[in-house]
C-alpha cells in the first residue's frame, strides 16, 4: 500500500471513527500512538499525517506531544481539536483555557468557514459542527490564516497553505458536524495529493497474493466461528489455498438454538475441509462452578485453543493457525494504558503457549464494515455478511453467574422467541444487535393459583454504529409485550421479564 494517512492519536476518543473515515474516501490509513518516533513516521511513509484530538492541555506538564520535527517533514498536516491546538503551540501561536462561556465550546456550533480554504472547498459557508474544546487558540501562528469563526471563538481554524498545515477546532469526523466527510476528503485529495487506491477488489487481490506468498504449501487451519469475520476469513482463504485450508468449527455448546447446525450448513457445500468438533461437554466441565467473568472469557479462550491444537495434530504438520482478529481489536489491544474493559477472547484471552508455528490474521487491518464489503467481493450471502454480531465466548458471557446446561437451554429458547418476533414485527433492521441475558436474580412470581420463585429474563437491544457507543433501541411495546408473554408461558423457570434501557456507556452491550 503506497497511499497511506499516518493518524497519530492524542488519546481522542474518535482515533478508530477518524480512520474509517479515511478509508471510506478510498484512502487507507493507520492509527499509531502519538509518541510514533521520526524515523518511524519517515519509514511509514505517510501521503498525510492527523493529529486526532485529546483530554489533555497542550500547554501542561506531561501533555502528549508529537516527535520533534514533524513540522519540518514537509508531509501535510491535519490537526483536530487538541491536534490543531498543536500545531498553534508548536509553530508560535499560544493555547489558553477558554474563560468561562467565551470561547469554550461543547456540541453543536454555528460555523462561519472560508470556503476559499482548500480542505473547505465546496463547502456552505455557514455551517454546523461539532465542538467539544476547554481550550483555544488565542493567537495564530506566523504565516496561518483564520480559515473559520464561531459566535464563541474567533479562531476556530487555522490553514497555512505553503506548508500545508491545517487545523481544525471542531470535530469533522463527527457525523453531527455538516460537510464534515467533504472536509476530510479535500484535506486527502486537494492537499495529500491522494488518488484513492484503498478498494476492497485491491485488498482482496493484494491479500491473496500475500497469503500465497506467506503460506507457500503449508497447512492453515482456521477457527471457523460462523460470525461475519471468521465466515469472511474462511472465503477468503479458500479464495488463496483452497484444500490446504481446514476450517474447525468448534461447537462450545455455547452457541444459540440451532446455530451449530445452521453455521454447519452454510459452508457444508464449499471447497474446504470443515469438521465439526462436539465440545460442549468439555467446556462446560472447564466452565463449572465459574462466575468471575474475565474468568470465564480466559477459560474460554484458552480452550479454543487446546481444542485446536488437538486437531492441528490430529491432521499433521499444521503450520498456521488463522484468526479473524480485526482492527478496532488490534488498537484496542495496543493501548497500553487504557483500562481493559473486557478482553475479547480472540485477542486479550489467548494463552501464552500457542502449538503452531505462526498465527496469521488477514483481516487484522479491516474495520468492521469493511470486512462486510470484503465479504461481498467474495461473493457471501447476506445472511452470512450482515449477520449481527456474536461474540466468541457465546451464552457464557450472557449468563449472569454460574453457567450449567439447564441454563443455557433456558437462555437459548427465551433468545429464540425475541429474535422471533423482531424478525416478525420486521424491525431487524431498526437495530444492530438484539438478545436475551439470564440474570442471576430471582424473583417470586404467581403463576395459575402458585407461588414461584424463578429467573429473570433481561432483553438487551441496541443502536449503534461502531458498538464502542450504543443506545439502547426504541422497541414498541407491543411487541415487548408479545415477546414477555411468550417467553414467561414458553421458557420453563423464568417469571419475570426486563428490558435493558442502559446506553453504552456507562453500561457495555454485553452483560459481562
Ligand atoms: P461490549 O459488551 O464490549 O460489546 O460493549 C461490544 C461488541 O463486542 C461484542 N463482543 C465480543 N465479540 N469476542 C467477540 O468476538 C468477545 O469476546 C466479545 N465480547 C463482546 C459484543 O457482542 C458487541 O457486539
Amino acid at each position: 500500500m503506497e497511499e497511506k494517512i499516518l493518524i497519530l492519536n492524542f488519546g481522542g476518543q474518535y482515533d478508530q471513527l477518524i480512520a474509517r473515515r479515511v478509508r471510506e474516501c478510498n484512502v487507507y490509513s493507520e492509527v499509531k500512538p502519538y509518541d510514533m518516533s521520526l524515523e518511524e513516521i519517515k519509514a511509514f511513509n505517510p501521503i498525510g499525517i492527523i493529529f486526532t484530538g485529546g483530554p489533555d492541555s497542550v500547554y501542561k506538564e506531561n501533555s502528549y506531544h508529537p516527535a520533534e520535527g514533524i513540522f519540518e517533514l514537509g508531509i501535510p498536516i491535519l490537526g483536530i481539536c487538541y491536534g490543531c491546538q498543536l500545531i498553534a503551540y508548536h509553530l508560535g501561536g499560544s493555547v489558553v483555557p477558554a474563560e468561562e462561556d467565551t470561547a469554550r465550546e461543547y456540541g453543536r456550533t454555528e460555523t462561519n468557514i472560508n470556503p476559499n480554504c482548500p480542505i473547505f472547498d465546496g463547502i456552505d459557508s455557514k455551517i454546523v459542527t461539532w465542538m467539544s474544546h476547554g481550550d483555544y487558540m488565542q493567537k495564530i501562528p506566523q504565516g496561518f490564516v483564520i480559515a473559520a469563526t464561531s459566535q464563541a471563538c474567533p479562531n476556530v481554524a487555522i490553514s497555512n497553505e505553503r506548508l500545508n498545515i491545517y487545523g481544525v477546532q471542531f470535530h469533522p469526523e463527527v457525523n453531527h458536524t455538516e460537510f464534515g466527510t467533504k472536509m476530510i476528503r479535500n484535506f486527502l485529495y486537494k492537499v495529500c495529493g491522494a488518488t484513492g487506491s484503498w478498494t476492497m477488489a485491491g485488498f482482496m487481490q493484494d491479500s491473496i497474493e500475500a497469503i500465497r506468498e506467506k503460506v507457500g504449501e503449508g497447512k492453515v487451519l482456521l477457527a471457523l466461528s460462523g460470525g461475519v469475520d471468521s465466515s469472511v476469513l474462511a472465503a477468503l482463504l479458500a479464495k488463496a489455498i483452497g484444500r490446504q485450508l481446514t476450517c474447525v468449527f468448534v461447537d462450545h455448546g455455547l452457541m444459540r438454538l440451532n446455530e451449530g447446525d445452521e453455521v454447519e450448513e452454510a459452508f457444508r457445500n464449499w471447497d474446504i475441509n470443515l469438521i465439526r468438533i462436539n465440545a460442549e461437554k468439555r467446556f462446560l466441565e472447564k466452565l463449572a462452578g465459574v462466575t468471575d467473568p474475565e474468568t470465564k472469557r480466559k477459560i474460554i479462550g484458552e480452550e479454543f485453543i487446546r481444542v485446536f491444537e488437538e486437531v492441528g495434530k490430529q491432521i499433521g504438520s499444521v503450520d498456521y493457525l488463522a484468526q479473524g482478529t480485526i482492527y478496532p481489536d488490534v488498537i484496542e489491544s495496543g493501548k497500553g494504558n487504557a483500562d481493559v474493559i473486557k478482553s475479547h477472547h480472540n485477542v486479550g484471552g489467548l494463552p501464552d503457549y500457542v502449538d503452531f508455528k505462526e498465527i496469521i490474521e488477514p483481516l487484522r487491518l479491516l474495520f468492521k464494515d469493511e470486512v462486510r464489503g470484503l465479504g461481498r467481493e467474495l461473493g457471501l450471502s447476506s445472511v452470512l455478511v450482515d449477520r449481527q454480531p456474536f461474540p466468541g465466548p457465546g451464552l457464557a458471557i450472557r449468563i449472569i453467574g454460574e453457567i450449567t446446561k439447564e441454563k443455557l437451554d433456558l437462555l437459548r429458547k427465551a433468545d429464540y422467541i425475541f429474535r422471533e418476533e423482531i424478525e416478525k414485527a420486521g424491525i431487524r433492521n431498526d437495530m444492530n444487535q438484539y438478545f436475551a441475558v439470564l440474570t442471576n436474580l430471582r424473583s417470586v412470581g404467581v403463576m395459575g393459583d402458585g407461588r414461584t420463585y424463578d429467573y429473570a429474563i433481561a432483553l438487551r437491544s441496541v443502536v449503534t454504529s461502531d458498538f464502542m457507543t450504543a443506545e439502547f433501541a426504541r422497541i414498541p411495546y407491543e411487541v415487548l409485550d408479545i415477546v414477555s408473554r411468550r417467553i414467561v408461558n414458553e421458557v420453563p423457570n423464568v417469571n419475570r421479564i426486563l428490558y435493558d434501557i442502559t446506553s453504552k456507556p456507562p453500561a457495555t452491550v454485553e452483560y459481562e
